[in-house]
């Protein structure tokens, strides 16, 4: 090779290797290989020879240019590796307090879904469950809602098919269970319910319910209410009181709404409930000489917004994580 491309070369490649060198170690070992006694720069130094004569002091002077260059570029990085050194790994303050893990937590209604069923666990009762999409015997027929009733209305129902729709109600647990499990029983089934209603602050095309069904010999309305009382006691506080108001469902003979007293503060409906309709049992083959249930519904939401205080059902859907850290 022509020695002044050797000297090029030579330029080139120590530059990199400088550059390169990322710690002390490596800095030397490039300093050594270019600048050392045996290195690079020496070795050319004793290329001159190999210059004719007239073109020797080029040669001299590129080889000056070579070395103050490496030379300085060596300074340079020795400086520049020498700070990272003080500060210890290059980008990492050590003097930095550290960064928590951020945990996650349960979305607020599952911790009040979870926290309710255990409470209808110590009352007695199992957890179920049933299909989000249902057919028009369990959501319907089976519950007293003839063919021709209002509630069946299309348009008042999210239907996906001929004859199936997602649940208005869990309230076709009551069936599934009566129709697979033996008697006596006391099941309680949590979980979505379907309706086309329009969204507000109390209102969701999508919401939450918790349905419970008792079946024994001899049950009476003082069973249902003792029920509900203990349950919302153990929710929110020996003060509070449950008033059952006269009401109409199809699936249950007497029915009541049921409130919540807080004290000083009014009512708050949370549901219905009543004694199971004779038609219930009949449908699913159980006869109502014998048997006697109670059942009720209870919606999630409203349980959890009083019990956390939260104004607007439309919160528990938004994901918005200021909102859900504040109840984590
Ligand atoms: N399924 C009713 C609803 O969604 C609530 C309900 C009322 C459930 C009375 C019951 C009951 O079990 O007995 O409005």
């Amino acid at each position: 090779m022509d020695p002044f491309q050797e000297v090029q070369a030579a330029l080139e490649e120590g530059r990199a290797a400088l550059l390169e060198a990322d710690g002390p170690a490596t800095l030397e070992a490039a300093r050594v290989a270019f600048l050392g006694k045996s290195g690079r720069v020496a070795g050319l130094m004793d290329r001159i020879r190999t210059v004719d004569p007239a073109s020797r002091p080029r040669f001299g002077q590129e080889m000056n240019k070579l070395k103050a260059e490496l030379a300085g570029l060596f300074e340079e990085r020795t400086k520049a590796l020498g700070s990272q050194a003080k500060a210890g790994v290059p980008g990492v303050d050590l003097t930095l307090p550290g960064r928590a893990p951020s945990v996650g937590a349960l979305h607020p209604l599952t911790q009040a879904a979870r926290e309710i069923v255990r409470v209808f666990e110590t009352l007695g009762f199992e957890e179920t469950e049933g299909p989000e999409i249902e057919d028009e015997f369990h959501n319907f027929v089976a519950l007293n809602i003839p063919a021709g009733h209002p509630a069946r209305d299309e348009k008042d129902n999210f239907y996906v098919d001929e004859g199936r729709l997602l649940r208005t109600q869990t309230s076709t647990v009551q069936i599934r269970t009566l129709e697979t499990r033996p008697l006596p029983l006391r099941i309680v089934a949590l979980g979505r319910v379907y309706r086309p209603d329009t969204v507000d602050a109390t209102h969701h095309y999508m919401f939450h319910q918790i349905e419970g069904l008792a079946v024994d010999k001899g049950l009476t309305l003082a069973d249902l209410k003792a029920t509900l009382l203990e349950f919302m006691r153990a929710l929110y506080g020996p003060e509070v009181g449950i008033r059952l108001r006269p009401s109409f469902f199809p699936f249950t003979e007497p029915s009541a709404e049921i409130d919540v007293e807080f004290p000083g503060r009014g009512f708050v409906e949370i549901g219905g409930s009543g004694m199971v309709d004779p038609n219930v049992f009949e449908a699913v083959g159980v006869d109502p000489e014998v048997w006697s249930g109670f059942a009720f519904g209870l919606g999630i939401e409203r349980l959890a917004m009083r019990r956390f205080g939260v104004p607007d059902i439309r919160r528990f859907t938004e994901c918005d994580a200021r909102f859900l850290r504040q109840l984590a």
